[in-house]
């Protein structure tokens, strides 16, 4: 897969993908970020970040997350927003996760004379998603995610290869279980006001983001128009 330079526009992207524990929305929005030039803003990497450095508010998360249940909707809001001011554009990946947090992305965006041109919805499976996320690895000397049987680790990175804490049986239930009661509302949310695009994320990871850039909107689209997978 190669990635030629962005083309800059006049308006950045701001996108936000949606789906289930392991639909992909991390690896997507990774590829997504390196053909549009917008950052890639997962709202998990940065619960794991805050739990990883000690800090007060990373120990406040760190039972929520190792449950598999959702972090206090202020708790985050504090942790995200301020990257929506990111002049690059943004794809947000693990927010909004629930109408509470959409309310509070719109009233933020509207504060800043900003809106969301598109949300990605990537449908999968549900037995899918729990091969993908058991044979998760994540490398603590590279920080790349890879996946034991899709995508296995390169002899390359040395490693070691770490499970997340909730990637284990009890904790994936448990996550698919929140995100059918509180994340999957927001399709209807945003279907209603004509943003939801809904993206068939089963298959090779390049067919897959070939699907988004094809479901992108003008502004983004421009950006990604070099994309070659
Ligand atoms: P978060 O990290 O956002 O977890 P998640 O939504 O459960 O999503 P995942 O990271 O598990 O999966 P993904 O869709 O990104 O898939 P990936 O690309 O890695 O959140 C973790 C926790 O943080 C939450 O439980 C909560 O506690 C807290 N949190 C975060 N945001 C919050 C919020 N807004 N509010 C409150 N709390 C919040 O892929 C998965 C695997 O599949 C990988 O191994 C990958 O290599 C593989 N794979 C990917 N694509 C393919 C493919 N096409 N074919 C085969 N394998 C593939």
């Amino acid at each position: 897969m190669t990635h030629t330079k962005p083309e800059s526009t006049a308006v950045p992207p701001h996108l936000v993908l949606l789906g289930a524990p392991g639909a992909g929305k991390g690896t997507q929005a990774a590829l997504l970020a390196a053909a549009t030039g917008a950052t890639h803003v997962s709202t998990g990497d940065l619960v794991r970040a805050a739990i990883a450095g000690g800090t007060p508010l990373g120990r406040a998360m760190q039972g929520y997350s190792d449950r598999g249940e959702l972090v206090p909707d202020d708790t985050i809001l504090q942790i995200v927003l301020p990257h929506l001011a990111d002049p690059a554009g943004w794809i947000l990946d693990g927010f909004p996760r629930d109408v509470a947090q959409a309310r509070a992305l719109d009233a933020a965006l509207a504060a800043q004379g900003m809106d969301l041109d598109r949300v990605l919805a990537l449908d999968i499976a549900e037995a899918a998603l729990c091969e993908r996320l058991q044979d998760r690895r994540l490398s603590a000397a590279t920080g790349r995610t890879y996946n034991l049987r899709f995508d296995p680790p390169p002899p390359g990175d040395p490693g070691p290869f770490v499970q997340r804490a909730d990637d284990h049986p009890d904790e994936i239930r448990r996550r698919l279980q929140v995100y059918h009661e509180q994340t999957e509302p927001l399709r209807a949310y945003y279907a209603g006001r004509g943003l939801l695009r809904t993206i068939d994320a089963d298959g090779p990871v390049e067919a897959i983001q070939a699907r988004l850039i094809a479901a992108l909107p003008a502004n983004a689209a421009g950006r990604a128009h070099g994309y070659a997978p």
